[in-house]
C-alpha cells in the first residue's frame, strides 16, 4: 500500500514536472485531419431535385435559431467546394472528414431513386481531394434526416435500421471504390438526447424519458446493421473501415467522496456507456447501471415496463463488434455530484441519471456557455476509454473551440495548444489515438447558435453573399503543428 502510494506520488510528480518551452514530438503512426458538416456548409438545399431534411424544416418553420438563420446559403459550399479543397490542401492535413447529405442523393429518403446531381457532386469532390493527396473521410449520417422519414415517426420508427442501411448501401456503392473510411452516425447522443429527449437539435420533439431511448435502441440497430453490410459484402472489395462517432464531455467527480465518484462514474456511463457499451464492451448490451436505474424508476413511475426498451440476446451479439476503431468527439469537462435531495426536472438527466451537473466558474469560457477549456479532461477521458473498452484505436473526430467574431484568434490558438498536449500526454499514458481531427475547418452553421458561434480555423464572412473565406491566425498555428508535427508546451 505504502509502496503502491510512493509510486503513484512519483509518477504524480513526474507528470507535474512539466518544462515550459519544451518542444514535443508527436508519433509518426499520428495523422492530422480537419472536419464539417454537410448541413452546416453546403447550402443548396433546394437546387436540382434536393429533398427536404428535417433541418431546412426545422429552420424554416421555426423561430427557435438565435440568429433567425439557416443553412439555405450557409458557407455555399456546393459551390466552392474547390475553394474547401484548396483550405484543406493548405492546412496539410491528411484527411478532410466531410458528410453526405441523405436527401441530396436520396430526394424522398428511400433508395428508390438517387438524385445523379447530388451523387455527381460527391464524386467530384471525392475525386478533387483524391487529386490533392487528401484522403476523404466520410460521415453516412450527420444529423440531415429526410423530412418525410421524420414524419414517419423518425429514429422513433424501427424500420429506420432498414431505411438507414439502404441510404449506405447507396453511398458505399457510389464512392467505396475511392473512400475507405466511414463512419455510420455522428454523435448518437446528441440526436437522440437533443432531438427527442429534449429541444436544443431537430426534430425537437421534447420526451424526456421516452423517445430517446427509443431512438438510441433503433440508431444502435441501424449503425449494426450499416456495419454488418459492409462487412459483409463491401470489405472484402473495397477494403475500407466503418466506426461511429461518439460525444462526451469529461465528468469529473466535485469531490473525491465515495458518492461523488459514483455520480460521475454513473454519468460516463448515461453520456458514453449509453452507446458505447452496446458497440465496445466485452459483453456488449445497455450499460448495467442504466438497466437497472430506468428499470426501476418506470416501475415506480407506473409504467408497466423498462422506459428503456430491451435488446434480445440475437440483437446484443449483433451490435457487440461492429467497429473497426473507437470514434471519439470531445470538447469539455464538466463537474458531477451526488444531489442532496431528489431531483425533479426532465426524466433523462434528473430522474434516471439523476446527478447534478454544473461547471467550476474559474475554468476559461468560449463563446458557447457549455463549452470551457478544461485540457486534462481530455486525458482523463482518452484513459477511461482505454480501460473500459479494452484499450482500442481512437480516433477523435471533432475538438475545437467557439469564439464570437475574430480573425486574430489567440484564445482558439491556446485551447489547441493545450488539446494536442493532453493528447500527448494521453498517448504516453498508452492510449492508442491514431488521428486527430480539429472542428472545424472553417465557420459555418451552429445549429440553434446559427452564425452567433464560430468554431472555424477558416473565418467565413457571412455578411457577404459570396462568403468569402480568410485563414485565422489558428489555421497558420495548426498548420505550423502539422509541418513540424511538433508542439510547444505552454
Ligand atoms: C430556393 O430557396 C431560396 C431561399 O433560400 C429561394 O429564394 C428560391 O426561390 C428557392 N428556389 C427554388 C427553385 O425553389
Ligand atoms: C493501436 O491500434 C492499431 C490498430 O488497431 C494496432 O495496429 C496497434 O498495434 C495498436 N497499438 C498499440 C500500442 O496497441
Ligand atoms: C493578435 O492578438 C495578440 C494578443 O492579443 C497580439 O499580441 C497580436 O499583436 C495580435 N496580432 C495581430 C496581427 O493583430
Amino acid at each position: 500500500m505504502a509502496f503502491t502510494k510512493t509510486v503513484a506520488l512519483l509518477l504524480l510528480a513526474a507528470s507535474d514536472l512539466v518544462v515550459k518551452g519544451e518542444v514535443r514530438k508527436f508519433p509518426d503512426t499520428l495523422s492530422f485531419g480537419v472536419a464539417t458538416a454537410a448541413y452546416q456548409i453546403e447550402g443548396a438545399w433546394n437546387v436540382s431535385d434536393k429533398g427536404e431534411s428535417i433541418w431546412d424544416h426545422f429552420t424554416h418553420t421555426t423561430d427557435t435559431i438565435k440568429d433567425r438563420s439557416n443553412g439555405d446559403l450557409a458557407c455555399d459550399s456546393y459551390n466552392q467546394h474547390k475553394r474547401d479543397i484548396e483550405m484543406v490542401k493548405e492546412l496539410g492535413v491528411d484527411y478532410y472528414r466531410f458528410s453526405i447529405s441523405w436527401t441530396r442523393i436520396l430526394p424522398d429518403g428511400f433508395s428508390n431513386r438517387l438524385s445523379q446531381d447530388g451523387i455527381v457532386y460527391y464524386d467530384t469532390l471525392i475525386n478533387d481531394l483524391i487529386a490533392a493527396n487528401i484522403t476523404p473521410f466520410v460521415t453516412i449520417y450527420h444529423w440531415d434526416l429526410p423530412q418525410r422519414l421524420q414524419d414517419l415517426g423518425g429514429w422513433t420508427n424501427p424500420m429506420m435500421a432498414d431505411f438507414f442501411t439502404d441510404f449506405a448501401k447507396v453511398a458505399f456503392e457510389a464512392f467505396g471504390d475511392r473512400v475507405k473510411s466511414w463512419l455510420t452516425f455522428n454523435e448518437p447522443w446528441v440526436v437522440c438526447l437533443e432531438g427527442y429527449g429534449s429541444v436544443t437539435k431537430a426534430p425537437a420533439l421534447g420526451m424526456t424519458g421516452i423517445a430517446e431511448y427509443m431512438c438510441a435502441h433503433n440508431l444502435l440497430k441501424a449503425h449494426a446493421k450499416a456495419y454488418h453490410l459492409y462487412d459483409d459484402v463491401y470489405r472484402p472489395i473495397q477494403k475500407g473501415r466503418v466506426g461511429l462517432s461518439l460525444n462526451t464531455n469529461w465528468h469529473e467527480p466535485a469531490t473525491q467522496s465515495p458518492t461523488d465518484l459514483e455520480a460521475a462514474e454513473r454519468a460516463m456511463q448515461f453520456y458514453l456507456g449509453w452507446f458505447g457499451h452496446p458497440v465496445f464492451s466485452r459483453e456488449g448490451d445497455y450499460p448495467q447501471v442504466m438497466k437497472d436505474r430506468i428499470a426501476q424508476n418506470s416501475l415506480a413511475q407506473g409504467y408497466p415496463r423498462s422506459r428503456l426498451p430491451e435488446f434480445t440476446s440475437e440483437e446484443i451479439s449483433y451490435i457487440k463488434g461492429t467497429h473497426d476503431f473507437f470514434g471519439l468527439n470531445h470538447y469539455t469537462t464538466t463537474l458531477v455530484r451526488m444531489p442532496k435531495k431528489v431531483l425533479e426536472g426532465p426524466s433523462f438527466y434528473d430522474i434516471d441519471l439523476g446527478t447534478e451537473i454544473f461547471r467550476d466558474p474559474a475554468w476559461p469560457g468560449s463563446a458557447s456557455f457549455w463549452l470551457k477549456v478544461v485540457p486534462w479532461g481530455f486525458r482523463n477521458l482518452l484513459n477511461w476509454i482505454k480501460k473500459n473498452y479494452n484499450n482500442p484505436e481512437i480516433i477523435v473526430f471533432e475538438n475545437g473551440f467557439s469564439d464570437i467574431d475574430n480573425k486574430n484568434d489567440t484564445d482558439r490558438i491556446s485551447y489547441y495548444n493545450k488539446y494536442l498536449n493532453a493528447l500527448l500526454d494521453a498517448i504516453e499514458d498508452g492510449c492508442n489515438v491514431s488521428a486527430y481531427t480539429a472542428w472545424s475547418l472553417m465557420d459555418n452553421f451552429e445549429w440553434l447558435e446559427g452564425y452567433t458561434e464560430r468554431f472555424g480555423l477558416y473565418y467565413v464572412d457571412f455578411n457577404d453573399p459570396k462568403r468569402p473565406r480568410t485563414a485565422k491566425a489558428s489555421a497558420l498555428y495548426y498548420k505550423s503543428i502539422l509541418e513540424t508535427r511538433t508542439i510547444e508546451r505552454k
